[in-house]
């Protein structure tokens, strides 16, 4: 049997502004934490300074609505100068990540203030073109800008994840953390030979990126998989028994890989005096005895590595469809717990910044799926052994942004399954997708084993 999915998308032109509207304010509200210090500052190497993510977000915005539109550029060297952050494989891309004179501050949150103000009065004429258009219609193209936005919240905070905490404000209301042990013991889950739907028709939601649709059912054979992913604590013996210095659990590249990065632990890990580590959260270093229970956040290589270790594998991104979106019975269910008018929230799903950071696995049962297979979507993005590629039929529809996937199929991306504490429980729908560098060490995404 299969299901529609509810539409957890804003659909009306005042539920569209006002989810634009706040993710604007979340935006400025992580853009404080940074502090005044720290515009220039650039934590990942391969991403721009802090500065340029706040053109970044309102450049993309207008430049999407122009190219719709065909209204203009709002400011010639700004919808330039923010359009699009550092591809490492683009020469072009390269060279404007030496940018060593950035705009001022002020003038930035000026161009910010402005493009917003555009972006309200530009709904009428979005309804205009609507007719014929995809873009236009149900207010696509505010769609793409909004879910841009909150995209790149999380990636704000993966790069404020490795700004030195001395410098960062921790917001009065950010929530108190939770620590500790595993609340559950894993168990390995049958799950049995079967069909699974990947992806969605267009028609379905209000809005689908290219990669999504059409939706393209697989079969899957019947595997044995981890109720819970690998914590923090299971990744410290693995480093104790000789993970970071046995090539034997690595790959030929992913070891090269973990060599030239000079990689002895994972990234958000330091090493303390005792042989010990501590592990970072978003605006502390807690030692890792405390936080035991937290999923390990590692990249693709690390995790490839540790399954290797424990003789067993990485999971298929159809496998993890299976075991968080059917049931037993072969039904396609709405969300990993089943019924669709209960939303991430009322499960206790750790997402949206709801505690902060990841919280100890087996947390929270309620978002188990029909399987018992639990926190599939929410704690940490997952891992899986699947190379990021179009679904059967694809089309790069999103004209004002074609490369938005078809820029990744390249076999150096692999799919991440679900969604991170810092991930908008809006773009944990069924269908969403997403995707990141085999030897991308610095995002929330654990991994759970096969068996
Ligand atoms: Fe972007």
């Amino acid at each position: 049997m299969t299901t529609t999915l509810t539409a957890i998308a804003p659909v009306t032109k005042t539920e569209i502004r006002d989810e634009l509207e706040a993710a604007w304010r979340l935006s400025d509200y992580l853009f404080e934490m940074i502090g005044e210090d720290n515009w220039l500052t650039q934590p990942i190497p391969l991403r721009h300074p802090f500065i340029f993510y706040l053109g970044h977000l309102p450049a993309f915005a207008y430049n999407q609505l122009e190219r719709l539109l065909n209204c203009g550029p709002h400011h010639e060297t700004f919808d330039k100068l923010f359009e699009r952050g550092i591809d490492p494989l683009s020469e072009e891309s390269r060279q404007k990540s030496q940018i060593s004179q950035w705009p001022e501050v002020a003038e930035v949150v000026q161009y910010r203030n402005e493009v917003r103000d555009r972006l309200r009065a530009m709904f009428d004429d979005v309804a205009e073109r609507a007719t014929g258009d995809r873009l236009a219609d149900k207010y696509r193209i505010y769609h793409v800008v909004l879910e841009h936005e909150q995209m790149h919240h999380e990636t704000l905070l993966y790069m404020i994840h490795e700004t030195p905490t001395e410098t960062l404000h921790r917001p009065a209301d950010w929530p108190d953390l939770v620590t500790g042990a595993a609340r559950l013991t894993r168990e390995p889950v049958d799950v049995k030979a079967g069909p699974v739907r990947l992806g969605a028709e267009f028609h379905e939601m209000p809005f689908l990126w290219d990669n999504e649709t059409p939706s393209h059912t697989v079969h899957v054979d019947r595997f044995t998989i981890d109720s819970l992913p690998i914590t923090v604590g299971e990744y410290a013996e693995f480093i104790t028994s000789g993970g970071y210095t046995n090539p034997d659990f690595w790959s030929e590249a992913d070891w090269r890989w973990r060599e030239s990065a000079g990689l002895a632990h994972p990234q958000s890990w330091r090493r303390k005096p005792d042989g010990g580590f501590d592990v970072r959260s978003l605006f502390e270093w807690l030692p890792a005895s405390q936080v035991s229970g937290w999923p390990v956040f590692v990249s693709h290589a690390e995790a490839a590595a540790y399954a290797r270790y424990a003789g067993k594998r990485l999971p298929t991104e159809p496998e993890l469809q299976r075991a968080a979106y059917t049931s037993p019975t072969n039904g396609e269910t709405h969300w990993p717990w089943g019924y669709r008018d209960v939303t991430p929230d009322r499960v206790g799903a750790n997402l949206g910044f709801a505690h902060g950071a990841p919280l100890p696995v087996g947390t929270t049962p309620d978002a188990a799926s029909a399987w018992g297979v639990h926190e599939l979507v929410g704690n940490g993005y997952e891992w899986t052994s699947t190379p990021f590629a179009p679904l059967p039929g694809y089309e790069a529809w999103v004209r004002t942004y074609p490369g938005y996937s078809a820029d990744f199929f390249d076999d150096q991306h692999v799919i991440t399954f679900g969604g991170s504490w810092a991930t908008s429980w809006k773009l944990s729908r069924r269908s969403f997708r997403n995707w990141f560098q085999r030897h991308y060490p610095y995002t929330f995404t654990t991994f759970r084993l096969v068996h």
